[in-house]
């Protein structure tokens, strides 16, 4: 009982129970927005902005997409620097583009002069590939976490990036668990610091015991026995069913349809909005997108983090631990060992990167530049990215950090 309950929560039991009525809505509304359909090169061709795609090997395998867009709509033969991207959990670079020209970040910063690129982790549906494993039938496909997109992906991509450009170093900025990938890469691989111009965190994520997500908590509270489960089954690709959304989802429900797509992707069921800064155009748009794909293992590694109050390495239980740590409990990231300039954006809303949590890591990081609480109450975790004012709250702060440097 409790089992089967465990696993149709993870979406593992396939179930039939899916209102159809709402499936037709979610379709009308989505045949309404070409953007859904589209990939990521196509979308930012068509709001008149160049863009390359580029595939690259991790050490590992993986085979990741990066995109990059060179110059803004006018060419420019002397881009300023490399702006580098790494979207957070379950997105990929759409994230970037997703609210069009004059608010997406990635155009934001083409128009600014920088050469934008972003970056894709393994796992999502843009870097879903792998030279031997098939992610459909093998189990090793998804045995990985954040720990191994912060410590082969995110160098693999910054090593092609610097080489592209011919560039020594370059600017990363993160949203969520891309500020989690570069504390991981910068603290296991310290030599990458010196490529690192500066890092802006925006709604950062490295200790969690005070994040407030409902859907979180669930996950975190029922980390022990699922990880059991899903090593047992091996089912390793993070597939929410309806019921398990729905578990957390009951505060973001409206009768309207716009709120009927949010409470089912299970991106803002996890992270929440506010609905002041949602533009509800976007959202069919964003469910086109995402949820873009991610290991269970990514999920488990940070309900461990809410559970323990460390950010540290993933444990497997101790007898393994010892085996492969040389401890009983996993390794803590060594935050002193992030030597590039650092600079913290975050909101008191976010219901994952509690004001609680910034504030420790801000205490913890060797050499932090700054933390710009955003100036607006409401900010939720996806308005850094999303938010119908995050060029005014967040960008403009932002493109004024980075001129300094
Ligand atoms: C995965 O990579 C291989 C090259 O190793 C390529 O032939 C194949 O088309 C890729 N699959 C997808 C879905 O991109
Ligand atoms: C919402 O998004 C649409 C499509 O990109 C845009 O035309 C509109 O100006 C946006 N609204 C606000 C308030 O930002």
């Amino acid at each position: 009982m409790l089992t089967l309950m465990v696993f149709s929560l993870m979406g593992l039991v396939h179930s039939s129970a899916i209102p159809p009525n709402n499936l037709r809505l979610d379709y009308q509304v989505l045949s309404d927005q070409e953007d859904a359909k589209l990939s990521v090169p196509e979308i930012i061709n068509k709001y008149g902005y160049p863009c390359e795609e580029y595939h690259v090997i991790t050490p590992d395998n993986y085979i990741l997409t990066l995109h990059r867009i060179p110059h803004g709509r006018t060419p420019n033969n002397h881009p300023k620097e490399v702006a580098y991207l790494q979207h957070g959990i379950l997105s990929s670079s759409a994230d970037w583009i997703i609210s069009g020209p004059e608010k997406g970040l990635a155009y934001v910063l083409a128009d600014e002069g920088y050469d934008v690129w972003m970056g894709n982790a393994r796992g999502n549906k843009l870097s879903r590939n792998h030279t031997y494993l098939n992610p459909d039938t093998s189990d090793e496909f998804w045995d990985f976490s954040w720990h191994e997109i912060g410590y082969y992906d995110i160098p693999t991509m910054i090593d092609f990036v610097l080489e592209q450009t011919g560039k020594d170093n370059l600017f990363h900025i993160g949203h969520s668990q891309g500020t989690t990938t570069f504390y991981v890469m910068t603290s296991m691989r310290p030599d990458y610091n010196a490529k690192i111009k500066a890092h802006f965190s925006l709604a950062p994520i490295a200790y969690m015991n005070h994040m407030t997500s409902p859907l979180m908590h669930l996950i975190a509270f029922w980390e022990k026995p699922l990880n059991a489960l899903l090593n047992l089954i091996g089912i390793r690709e993070f597939l929410p069913s309806n019921e398990f959304i729905s578990m957390g989802g009951n505060i973001l429900c409206g009768d309207d349809s716009l709120t009927q797509i949010l409470c089912k992707n299970a991106l803002f069921a996890i992270c929440g909005f506010s609905p002041k800064e949602m533009n509800g155009t976007l959202l069919p748009i964003m469910s086109g997108h995402t949820p873009a794909g991610a290991s269970t293992k990514q999920f488990m590694h940070y309900a461990q983090e809410i559970n323990s109050g460390y950010f540290r390495r993933f444990s497997y239980g101790w007898f393994e631990n010892l085996q492969k740590y040389g401890s009983i409990r996993p390794p803590s990231y060594d935050l002193k060992k992030i030597t590039a300039p650092v600079y913290l954006l975050y909101s008191k809303n976010d219901w994952l990167a509690g004001k609680i949590d910034v504030d420790r890591l801000y205490k913890s990081l060797a050499n932090v530049k700054g933390r710009f609480l955003v100036a607006e109450e409401s900010f939720n975790h996806l308005d850094f990215v999303f938010g119908i004012r995050s060029r005014e709250l967040i960008y403009n702060k932002l493109i004024s950090l980075m001129a300094k440097h």
